[in-house]
């Protein structure tokens, strides 16, 4: 390889593997995943808990970390092969991005690469990891809303046109919608990005950045987004449900998005559609249409767009600074 060739060309990004989650309290935070939402414990340590969900044949899509302040610690995305993770460290390298190589450091996982890539992000990608026993027809297993898999990854940048020109000149992701500024400029405010073939792994918002707006975990069917809502307001979270039920206009998804006990925002989300043909054009939205971002229902409280995740630095003992969104963030139809 050479080191012009990009990311796209010498390697295999499969899709959003999971996350990490900061936490002041572990067992507050386990009670609620486990208890309350059912994802599964798989194994914990001093420091984690390593969670999954019903369709996960893998240790973990979702991890608790113990910290003095909430936030994210890594985004994980999987490649086909460790011979991927050699070569994108060179081509990392060749694009003088910081990268540390983890090994033992995360329970059930072999071998990974982290980068601190050009936004910002503490981003991991990794290749191999334990096998666990697949609870879909577990059925007798399934606990709260029963989730099925991490599905993906809302990140804010000052400057969300380049943050989709990384995901898909360099990284190879598809892309499934946009959201632009008006004509002449045409400015993408946000974009929705895959690799699985669903509307997205990642998607790239203007914002406050680098931070992380939010993780979505799939549910069965509709009724299970509403059992939600039974569930954690019987539970004496009334307040954490921030925004829904509703429906989106871009991914089309029902939604919930609720904040845990530390604060960190995640979304159950049910009900896009299919996607992995990147001959075909994103469906492109003006940033002050508001049914781009919600079908039916409440338009969003203006602490949706104005909280976010502190994105841990790649060793882990600080956190990214952040700067000014370089275009409107909240759409008008928020201001008043
Ligand atoms: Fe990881």
């Amino acid at each position: 390889m050479s080191a012009n060739q990009k990311i796209r060309e010498i390697a295999n990004i499969q899709g959003l593997g999971h996350i990490e989650f900061c936490v002041r309290d572990l067992e507050r935070a386990r009670d609620f995943y486990v208890d309350l939402i059912g994802l599964h414990e798989t194994e914990r340590d001093a420091d984690r808990v390593y969670l999954r969900c019903t369709e996960s044949r893998e240790h973990h899509a979702f991890v608790l970390r113990k910290a003095d302040a909430a936030g994210v610690g890594h985004i994980s995305f999987k490649v086909s092969s460790p011979d991927d993770l050699e070569r994108m460290q060179k081509r990392f390298e060749a694009l003088q991005l910081p990268t540390r190589w983890v090994e033992g450091e995360e329970l059930g996982q072999g071998r990974a690469l982290r980068v601190r890539d050009p936004l910002g992000f503490t981003i991991e990608y990794y290749a191999e990891m334990e096998p666990v026993e697949w609870l879909v027809q577990k059925y007798d297993q399934h606990r709260g809303v029963a989730p099925t898999r991490i599905d993906h990854v809302n990140m804010l940048t000052p400057d969300a046109q380049y943050g989709y020109q990384w995901y898909t000149d360099e990284l190879g992701f598809g892309c499934a919608e946009l959201t632009e500024s008006d004509p002449p400029d045409h400015r993408i405010w946000a974009s929705w990005l895959f690799r699985k073939a669903t509307v997205h792994d990642a998607a790239v918002m203007t914002g406050k950045g680098p931070s992380v707006h939010h993780v979505g975990f799939s549910l069965p069917d509709p009724i299970s987004i509403i059992k939600a809502c039974d569930i954690i307001a019987s539970a004496g979270y009334t307040d954490s449900l921030e925004r829904g039920p509703a429906r989106h206009g871009i991914s089309n998804a029902l939604f919930l998005y609720v904040r845990d006990p530390d604060g960190n925002r995640f979304e159950l989300y049910t009900g896009d559609y299919l996607t992995g043909d990147t001959s075909i054009e994103p469906i492109r939205w003006n940033l002050n249409n508001p049914i781009r971002q919600t079908l039916w229902g409440s338009p969003p409280p203006r602490r949706w767009f104005e909280e976010s995740m502190a994105m841990a630095t790649l060793d882990g003992n600080g956190v990214e600074p952040v700067s000014e969104p370089q275009m409107q963030a909240i759409p008008d139809y928020v201001l008043d």
